[in-house]
């Protein structure tokens, strides 16, 4: 089957907007707390000349990589962006410089930049006699919508993911949950480990599971610190997690009435342990991840929890997104353990809807990724 080639100039538009935004996804793991995003160069013929994306915190942004690739065939071209061109004299110099010297005839760009220092780029290229041109483009909204919500609310983008068989199971009803996915599903989960802050989880999967939550056998763009939420300082100081401490620090969040005792065991076998705000008796979610964000750096964390935590990260609207593995396993037992409790809508009109962004097959296993709808600052 063939793909016609868009013929307005807003399918144009939305055509290349698109491949910059698939062009800024490559640099994930790479380039965050910086946005995600992507650069292409197209000449007056509509060939693409040149293209780039913001690979590295700190190294040079996707125009400037994109430009390098064009060279002198940018002059007169369209320069397609995820993200509206820095005007901001940070780590690197502004954006905006490296296109005026370039001179496209014009700019085009997805998402208008929230930044309020690095923000105005249009302006300051329309006033350098360079039309700049946002056109709303959801792909580009969603790549840049982690750096959107860090801005907005100071909370990190938080991926739930879960592994569950076809009737909705993630556990047995005894607890066991290795493996309901195929190796293919959770090779696949190591390279996200390899590409985020934190991975998070409950107390509860640790004393189950005894997890090692380190990413092994992929290349990783950073390392993940294990994050788990621990309110009595109960975590087994013979765990595996303490037992790898030289291969990923491990931060443990407690509640202020945890055993002192407790406390300084784990900090003696060096766990960074964080006393998290609380809401009556439990851990406040939304507070913790606040601060994790703040002063631990945790910007892009990936929950792989039981119910326990999920629900409550589900309630307080700290999920952005789902990827869900369902494995071809049925068990067919009411108390199995499901991905969330403690929720009884009497009608399905008032269940949660999540919004299907993207199917993949993964040997036996289907990878379904899900936006959620009414997460703080998230894409949906
Ligand atoms: N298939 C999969 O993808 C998958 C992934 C992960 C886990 N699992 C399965 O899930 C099961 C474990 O489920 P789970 O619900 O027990 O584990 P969990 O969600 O990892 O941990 C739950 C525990 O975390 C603590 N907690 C969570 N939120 C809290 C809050 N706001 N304030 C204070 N404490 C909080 C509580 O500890 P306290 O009890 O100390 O209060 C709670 O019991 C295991 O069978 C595991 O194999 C499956």
């Amino acid at each position: 089957m063939s793909i016609a080639a868009p013929t307005t100039a807003a399918a144009v538009d939305r055509y290349w907007l698109d491949r910059a935004a698939a062009m800024a996804v490559r640099g994930h793991g790479g380039a965050e707390p910086n946005p995600m995003v992507g650069c292409i160069i197209v000449d007056e013929s509509g060939r693409a000349v040149g293209s780039g994306y913001h690979a590295r915190c700190g190294g040079p942004h996707a125009e400037v990589a994109a430009l390098a690739a064009a060279g002198p065939a940018a002059r007169g071209s369209t320069l397609y962006v995820s993200l509206e061109p820095c005007t901001h004299h940070g780590r690197t110099p502004p954006c905006v410089d490296a296109i005026t010297e370039a001179a496209p005839a014009r700019v085009c760009f997805g998402c208008p930049d929230p930044h309020p220092a690095a923000g105005g780029g249009a302006e300051t290229l329309r006033a350098r006699g360079i039309e700049a041109t946002h056109v709303p483009s959801e792909s580009c909204r969603l790549v840049s919508a982690p750096f959107t919500r860090l801005l907005r609310t100071g909370l990190p983008w938080v991926t739930a993911k879960w592994a569950q068989t076809i009737d909705g199971r993630i556990a047995t009803r005894s607890g066991d949950s290795k493996w309901i996915s195929g190796a293919r599903s959770r090779r696949l989960v190591h390279r996200e480990r390899g590409r985020v802050d934190g991975v998070l989880t409950g107390i509860g999967t640790v004393r189950t599971d005894d997890p090692l939550l380190t990413a092994r056998g992929v290349r990783r763009r950073r390392t993940a610190a294990r994050l788990v939420i621990d309110p009595h300082a109960a975590l087994d100081l013979d765990s595996a997690l303490i037992r790898s401490i030289d291969e990923a620090p491990v931060i443990v969040v407690v509640s202020p009435g945890a055993d002192r005792r407790d406390v300084d065991a784990l900090r003696s076998r060096g766990v960074d342990v964080v006393e998290g705000p609380t809401c009556g008796p439990r851990i406040d979610l939304t507070g913790t991840l606040t601060l994790l964000a703040r002063t631990r750096g945790m910007h892009s964390i990936l929950v792989e929890a039981g119910p326990g935590l999920l629900t409550g990260l589900f309630d307080e609207g700290l999920i952005c997104e789902a990827a869900v593995f369902v494995a071809p396993r049925l068990i067919g037992d009411p108390q199995a353990i499901p991905p969330l409790t403690g929720r009884a809508p009497a009608r399905i009109e008032s269940a949660d809807t999540l919004h299907l962004r993207s199917v993949h097959h993964r040997g036996d296993d289907v990878l379904l990724r899900y936006g959620v709808s009414g997460a703080a600052g998230s894409s949906d």
